[in-house]
């Protein structure tokens, strides 16, 4: 029997990213049956693509007229946490877009919701399962322990939210929760967790620099100190031109990656092209994967935390990075298991 999932918001990300994957790939094991959003036009575009669909304007509706198994939440981020939290309590369990929330206090609000709910839930984290990033993790092993790591965003501006609701959302701090570091950051962060581990302390840099109409920061520089190991990221929307970088040097050797390829120099040379990194920033196929995982682990009754504990590390070392910034120096970033921090805050 196929699941019954309901998409909360029809925007830019649901249309183009996740919509496809639900309707093609994972057709056999996924049904959409409704469809939540506020702009008329949304639901509309929605419905092409999920004709059975019910359509509704509000999520509370939607989830008290539907009997559905999860909900797909492709809002903004000041939206999550009543979302997370109106699914949480009907046990539904849940695929919510990042950045998990605008705030730590937020992310652990949430985190405690859906601990108490024991439901799967699935930040998307998608980049996780992104070919490029798979050859990075795939090759990685062969540097040994990495000391050192570079991570450079570059964009020209903030992408613009869908047309039918508020295009500018990103650049709202109120609905977004911050800048580039919130929105690109977000997925940098957990990719680099996945090869580094987590830092004890991070010093930040996070101005405005071009984009003085943003309410929020358009370049963010962090520097993530593990110890025996440093990595910098260098994140803009104040660039000329897009661009992805990164670099790793470890005791063995050192991998480097751009728009177009991967290069190992290490015992061996190799070099792995890519198609262009940047140069679609829905990747819808790069979400089918994860849903995969996800429609298993629903099918299993696997709560696992982890995918939750990723989210909410992302929040603390945004929260922190920002806290770093104003103060002008590097502070430490506490790690206490998250479920203990869950339980103290409500
Ligand atoms: N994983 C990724 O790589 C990736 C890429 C882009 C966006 N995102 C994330 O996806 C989310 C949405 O981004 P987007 O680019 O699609 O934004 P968008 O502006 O294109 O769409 C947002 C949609 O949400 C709807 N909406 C807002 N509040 C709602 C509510 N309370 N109930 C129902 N619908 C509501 C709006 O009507 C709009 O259609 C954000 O959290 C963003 O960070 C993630």
């Amino acid at each position: 029997m196929r699941l019954k999932g309901v998409l909360l918001g029809a925007g830019n990300i649901a249309l183009r990213g996740h919509a496809p994957q639900w309707a093609n790939t994972l057709r056999n094991q996924v049904e959409i049956v409704a469809i939540a959003d506020l702009s008329k036009e949304n639901r509309a575009a929605a419905q092409r693509i999920f004709p059975e669909a019910r359509l509704f304007e509000s999520a509370e509706e939607a989830l008290d007229s539907e009997t559905p198994d999860f909900v797909d939440i492709c809002t903004p981020p000041f939206t999550h946490r009543d979302l997370i939290a109106k699914a949480a309590s009907r046990g539904l369990h849940i695929v919510c877009e990042k950045p998990l929330a605008p705030s730590l206090d937020e992310a652990l609000r949430i985190a405690d919701s859906v601990r108490r709910a024991r439901i799967v839930f699935q930040p998307c984290h998608q980049y996780n399962y992104a070919p490029p990033w798979r050859v990075v993790r795939d090759l990685a092993p062969r540097l040994g322990a990495i000391h050192f790591a570079e991570y450079t965003v570059r964009r020209t501006a903030a992408n613009e939210g869908n047309a039918h609701w508020a295009p500018e959302w990103r650049t709202r701090r109120e609905l977004s929760g911050g800048g580039i570091l919130v929105d690109h950051g977000a997925h940098i962060l957990y990719q680099l967790r996945s090869v580094m581990g987590e830092p004890k302390a991070v010093n930040a840099t996070i101005r405005t620099l071009l984009h003085r109409n943003y309410g929020v920061e358009d370049t963010a520089l962090l520097t993530l100190d593990h110890g025996g190991a440093l990595a910098e990221l260098s994140l803009s929307w104040a660039a000329k031109r897009r661009e992805i970088a990164f670099r790793f040097v470890g005791e063995r050797g050192e991998l480097v990656g751009d728009e177009e390829k991967i290069r190992l120099f290490a015992e061996t040379t190799e070099e792995v092209p890519l198609g262009g990194m940047s140069t679609n920033s829905s990747h819808s196929e790069w979400f089918a994967p994860m849903f995969s995982e996800f429609v298993g682990r629903v099918s299993k009754r696997d709560f696992d935390q982890a995918p939750l504990d990723e989210a909410v590390y992302v929040a603390r070392v945004i929260e922190k990075a920002y806290a770093s910034s104003r103060a002008g120096r590097a502070l430490p970033i506490e790690h206490e298991p998250s479920t203990a921090l869950a339980g103290g805050v409500h």
